[in-house]
């Protein structure tokens, strides 16, 4: 099938369904509820959506522990349900890539509960089983087979009974790590991809797909590292690309669809491996960490405080480390990481800072992709104690907080600072009760506290309202969308050295687009150099009503951003 790469002119939509509109009233996030929505989402002027997990799970980790990869979680809705907004999204141009995640399974998937059953069954060798280094139960003295630690929970090891064997979890101990060694499961991988493909999928978003290869010996790591010990082998592991390969011949290829892999801890000359165009490549495209501070997810759970000069070199790297031989993904925020206003931005100056985000990032070349919020400009909620979060990560790195004897209100602000709940409040539709994100007869208590702010914060007022976030995001995505040299041009970055301004040029077939964004809240000065002529441009987008300049240079209000265009040049 000949690949045409539609996903270079995309731009996605991310939901994380359980937050994002409850249809039927039991205040969980549903199909029906996005059904309600795909208008809305289609009025973003994206043209792809990409759904968290929508399958059958325990909810450990809300959905990133599959139960069963054929099925849709009957708290989110039916098959049936599912085709008919996979029908609504290609009706209105959007196209629908599923989170696809097979380096662990949940404890409850049937091959896992057949698997740690005995040594002797269908599914024996599905899992990463091996004796313990010392014989026997903990209880009774038996240790784990290496000195690994999960990414979640304690050890990455836990013993099976009825094995008399340990499984190894990188994740919570509830997500059991495939065995990708086993043709039998890279069979079964390949026929998920299938599934979903035939029924009209266009891609999948891969989790943590740099992990699924462990290094066979399983050799015990440095003692002395905190945490992540053990990445070193399982991280872009020996066979990774040899079976990432294997799924694209024996079955991406057939399909003219796109492919994202999540790769926590991966540069760009890395990227290259999995991503560069030509026979070998694996991925269209990867997500990765680097422009995010820091990595909550993986090794370094506090993000970092914003680093303004720290963003643009990640954002620089990537944009020439990829150059022309490979295609970047592009983000502020998901599921995973606090919220971007809160974070980069300033909540006091919301909307403002959340336009100079947007444009610091929409204008690079790569597929965006927006999370279900971020185009209102929501923030972070608050936690008042550890105990109300509902994140299996946030527990865990708190009780390893906890033993190393952190005082409890250090706990509780760390968490503060890194937990995945800021991203999971439900989404704020209007400022009626229950935030528009209710349904039925909106008397359900959500399944997470909505934040407090929603009154002010949500959809319906930003409707009302043309200097909206909202109305901004609309703008730039329509923009970006008819400008061929955001596709095709050149990245050059301009004042590198600033702590207060991005400023990037991209320019090529023709056009030339000069990006400015404001960090600051104090006034900023930006001089255009003599190449950029601010008086031949069209001023296409400002964060503020007006846009006055002084000769080749303005003054930049807090959190203003500007885009200029040259045509013809
Ligand atoms: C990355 C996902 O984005 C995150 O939500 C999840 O907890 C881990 N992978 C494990 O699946």
């Amino acid at each position: 099938m000949e690949r045409t790469r539609w996903y270079k002119d995309a731009v996605f939509y991310q939901i994380w369904p359980r937050s994002f509109c409850d249809g039927n009233g039991d205040g969980i996030g549903d199909l029906w509820g996005v059904l309600g929505k795909l208008d809305y989402i289609a009025s973003l002027g994206v043209t792809g959506i990409w759904f968290s997990p929508l399958y059958p799970s325990p909810q450990a980790d809300f959905g990133y522990d599959i139960a069963d990869y054929y099925d849709i979680n009957p708290e989110y809705g039916t098959l049936d349900v599912f085709r008919q907004v996979l029908e609504g999204a290609h009706e209105r141009g959007l196209r629908v890539i599923m989170d696809l995640v097979v380096n662990h399974t949940s404890d409850e998937c049937a091959w896992f509960v057949q698997s740690r059953s005995s040594r002797d069954n269908r599914y024996a060798d599905w899992y990463v089983w091996r004796d313990g280094r010392t014989p026997g139960a903990p209880e009774a003295g038996g240790t784990p087979p290496n000195n690994w630690d999960s990414l979640f929970e304690g050890d990455a090891w836990e013993y099976e009974p009825a094995r008399d064997q340990w499984y190894l979890h990188i994740f919570a101990k509830k997500q059991p790590d495939l065995n990708m060694d086993n043709p039998e499961v890279r069979a079964e991988v390949e026929r998920i991809m299938r599934f979903w493909l035939e029924m009209g999928v266009d891609g999948f978003r891969e989790d943590v797909i740099t992990y699924i290869s462990k290094d066979p010996a399983l050799p015990d790591d440095n003692p002395l590292k905190p945490a992540a010990r053990g990445m070193r082998f399982y991280d872009h592991g020996p066979r990774v690309h040899e079976y990432l390969r294997q799924f694209r011949h024996n079955v991406l290829d057939a399909y003219d669809c796109m492919t994202v892999g999540e790769a926590p801890m991966i540069s760009a000359q890395k990227a290259l491996e999995y991503c560069a165009e030509g026979p070998e490549q694996e991925l269209d495209m990867m997500f990765t960490f680097e422009h995010m501070g820091a990595d909550c997810v993986v090794t370094d759970w506090i993000p970092r405080p914003f680093d303004l000069r720290a963003y643009k070199r990640a954002l620089g790297r990537w944009q020439t480390g990829l150059a022309q031989d490979a295609w970047n993904s592009l983000y502020l925020e998901n599921h995973d990481h606090p919220r971007i206003i809160s974070r980069y931005g300033s909540e006091r100056y919301r909307v403002e800072s959340g336009k100079s985000l947007a444009c610091s990032y929409l204008f690079l070349r790569g597929t965006p992709f927006v999370y279900q919020g971020q185009e209102i400009g929501m923030t972070n909620t608050y936690l008042t104690r550890v105990e109300d979060s509902a994140d299996v990560s946030t527990f865990n790195q708190v009780a390893r907080l906890r033993k190393m004897g952190v005082p409890e209100a250090a706990c509780l602000r760390l968490a503060n600072r890194a937990t995945r709940d800021h991203a999971r409040t439900p989404m704020q539709w209007s400022a009626e009760p229950g935030a528009g994100f209710v349904g039925g007869d909106g008397t359900a208590q959500p399944w997470f506290p909505i934040n407090t702010n929603y009154r002010q914060i949500n959809v319906a007022a930003a409707e009302e309202d043309p200097d909206s976030l909202l109305a901004f995001y609309r703008e730039a995505i329509a923009l970006r969308r008819r400008l061929p040299v955001v596709r095709e041009g050149s990245y050059r970055e301009l004042k590198q050295a600033s702590a207060q301004l991005y400023a990037h040029v991209r320019e090529g077939v023709g056009q030339k687009l000069l990006v400015v964004c404001s960090f600051t809240g104090r006034t900023a000065y930006f001089s255009a150099p003599g190449d950029l002529p601010l008086a031949e441009a069209e001023l296409c987008l400002c964060g503020y009503e007006d846009a006055p300049t002084e000769g080749n240079a303005f003054f930049l209000r807090p959190y203003e951003c500007r885009v200029y265009l040259w045509q013809e040049v």
